[in-house]
């Protein structure tokens, strides 16, 4: 009778896996491919994982323990070095795209490819992401913090910022969430934002004709003569709302920098000699960082371009607006594309060696097209991004000079959710070491 009911349960057993494994596991694929019998291309190689939930359990598990690389490793070790692949993410079906070809195609045929970052990515992951449609209002709110606008606008405003916050870090006696007061720095700036609309209103109204604009310049003119009706309010918000766009991504920035540089003494030493050089050479009447010196700070922008890239957002996501066909396969409209940046930065026949952190590399490097684009590519290429670089720099110059950090946790584990980081926040002393 003992035999009997062993045999039952092996046999109960055995069907059970048979049903998970080849049934359950494979529904979706069936699923989508029974509904998309009648295409004329095949669709990636990939897998669209479970009913209802799809890869999302390897996703979660893979980004909240700081691996997020295993994600996409697994999909190229299972599938190979296609570069697109299909799967089923964020309650939607998804292509995964990561060469520098593809993925650049993706993101600068607006036509084919529109914004698509799905709604459960947006209230989970990115809720202040600017999705804005407004092409002219973002085109206008872009175009003081671009190019040489940037220098030339918000040199002195930066670094008053970044003296005092790092002479406050250095004054407080316990250890800091250093990633949360790169973020309160950043915040800073969205206090004097009235305080500039102030003053530029009063400008602005004596302004000659033909004289420079600046970017609430800009708006206000919009706002007496043009079509469009803005309030104060309306003007605060969009640029509240541009400001917002880029505190988590350059506080970490800054926060990866800096850890890099504390846990690699050689690049620290590097960068350290560079910024004394820079000293050294100052005119003794100038007292203050000027724009000339920081274009001759040529590591510290390796430095900035290697964590770009090592610690670059993992994916921008679009969404096909008709079926299309890639490299030939097929992406069926509707579908969200997940263009995976970090891929490409990760990838080891653009980047030899590719998990060291080495500024070095970038010595006369110029990255193949399309195989760097920490700040995307095509009408939605970041606004911020000249803006980010330069804030980075003026952070890292008075920091390398001036300070150090002590991490309290040196082997505290990472987590990519919300986005990449320590889960301590990045727990650590500020030590101030001079007054240059
Ligand atoms: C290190 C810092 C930054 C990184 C790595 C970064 C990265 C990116 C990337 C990859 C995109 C493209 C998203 C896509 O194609 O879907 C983007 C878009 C955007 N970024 Fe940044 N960004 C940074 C800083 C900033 C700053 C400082 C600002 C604002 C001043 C900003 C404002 C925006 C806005 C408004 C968009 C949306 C553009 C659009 O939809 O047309 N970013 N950013």
């Amino acid at each position: 009778m003992k035999f009997q009911w062993f045999w039952m349960y092996a046999a109960t057993l055995l069907a059970c896996y048979i049903f998970v494994n080849k049934v359950l596991r494979n529904l979706n694929d069936w699923y989508y491919d029974l509904k998309l019998r009648k295409r004329q291309y095949p669709l990636p190689p990939g897998d669209m994982g479970w009913p209802l939930i799809g890869n999302l359990w390897p996703f979660f598990k893979y980004f909240s323990s700081g691996r997020r690389d295993m994600f996409i490793n697994n999909i190229f070790l299972r599938y190979g070095r296609t570069g697109i692949y299909k799967t089923h993410l964020y309650g939607s079906p998804s292509i995964i795209v990561t060469t520098p070809d593809m993925c650049k195609k993706v993101l600068t045929d607006e036509e084919t490819f529109k914004m698509g970052y799905p709604k459960a990515f947006i209230l989970i992951l990115a809720p202040n992401r600017i999705l804005s449609e407004h092409g002219r209002l973002k085109r206008l709110v872009a175009a003081p913090i671009a190019g040489h606008n940037v220098s030339v606008m918000y040199l002195e405003c930066i670094k008053d910022i970044v003296i005092n916050k790092l002479e406050e870090l250095s004054n407080m006696r316990r250890p800091i969430e250093f990633l949360n007061e790169m973020s309160k720095a950043g915040k800073k700036l969205d206090k004097i934002v009235q305080y500039i609309i102030d003053e530029r209103r009063v400008k602005a109204k004596n302004r000659q004709i033909g004289e420079k604009n600046d970017l609430l310049d800009i708006l206000f003119e919009i706002k007496d003569k043009g079509a469009e009706k803005f309030e104060d309010k309306d003007i605060i918000d969009v640029l509240v709302s541009f400001l917002f766009g880029g505190h988590d991504s350059i506080a970490a920035s800054i926060m990866w920098t800096i850890m890099h540089l504390t846990q690699d003494p050689l690049c620290l030493k590097k960068a350290k000699e560079e910024q004394e050089e820079i000293m050294k050479a100052r005119p003794s009447s100038q007292k203050r960082l000027s724009n000339e010196e920081i274009k001759n700070m040529v590591y510290l922008s390796q430095v900035v371009d290697e964590t770009l890239r090592y610690r670059s957002t993992f994916s921008t996501f679009r969404e096909a607006t008709i079926d299309v066909n890639i490299n030939g396969y097929f992406i069926p409209k509707g579908w969200k594309v997940l263009v995976w940046l970090s891929a490409m930065h990760m990838a080891p026949e653009h980047y030899s060696n590719p998990e060291e952190y080495n500024p070095s590399r970038w010595d006369d490097y110029n990255p193949a097209t399309g195989s760097f684009l920490p700040f995307g590519i095509g009408r939605r290429l970041c606004p911020g991004r000249d803006l980010a670089r330069y804030e980075m720099t003026i952070f890292l110059h008075y920091f390398v000079l001036n300070y150090r950090l002590e991490l309290i946790n040196p082997e505290c584990p990472l987590t990519s959710l919300p986005f990449r980081k320590p889960v301590d926040n990045c727990l650590a002393k500020v030590i101030k070491l001079s007054d240059s």
